[in-house]
């Protein structure tokens, strides 16, 4: 079984990890714009996916590519361990009409108080993770009793 990471090579990995995908924000941007015009695949399976209602947490949320899907009630908070990803998703957000807590941070050390949220969302990211299964362990105390993880994995070539 993984064993967590130290405080101070945890927080190593954190930065490792924000320079990789700030340096891959302008392409998610990209292609997030390309699913808002309504081109590719993504777009069908993105609108399926995106029932949650209520207090969402959002992780890895990247250039904000869910974000023209959620449904109006949505209360999002929206978490990624990358600031460029996230200043390249908050001009989405405004476009849908929604506006997330954007939260700063790797998901292994974030703390949220059990039982917060109805739906925790995650698409595209859990391969990211070097303990998906953790993450996914953390994912479930983070919702209501009921709630829902709502996750979008591995698309095809
Ligand atoms: C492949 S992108 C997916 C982005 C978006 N969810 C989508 O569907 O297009 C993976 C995202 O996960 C974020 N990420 C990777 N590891 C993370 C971690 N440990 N904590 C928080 N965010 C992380 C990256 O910064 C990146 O924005």
């Amino acid at each position: 079984m993984p064993q967590p990471m130290a405080n101070s090579r945890r927080e190593r990995h954190s930065a490792r990890l924000a320079r990789v995908f700030d340096r891959q924000a302008p392409a998610y941007a990209r292609r997030r714009r390309q699913t808002e015009a309504g081109h590719g695949r993504e777009v069908s399976w993105r609108r399926r996916l995106l029932e949650a209602h209520g207090a969402v947490l959002e992780v890895a949320v990247g250039a904000g590519a869910n974000f023209a899907f959620y449904p109006a009630d949505a209360v999002v908070t929206a978490a990624d361990v990358s600031p460029t990803m996230l200043a390249a998703a908050k001009p989405a957000a405004e476009r849908a009409h929604i506006a997330p807590t954007f939260i700063r941070g790797d998901i292994a050390p974030l703390a949220f108080p059990a039982g917060q949220f109805d739906a925790v969302v995650i698409t595209l990211g859990l391969c990211s993770y070097g303990d998906p299964l953790r993450a996914l362990q953390q994912m479930r105390t983070w919702l209501k009793p009921g709630g829902t993880l709502l996750a979008l994995e591995h698309l095809p070539p």
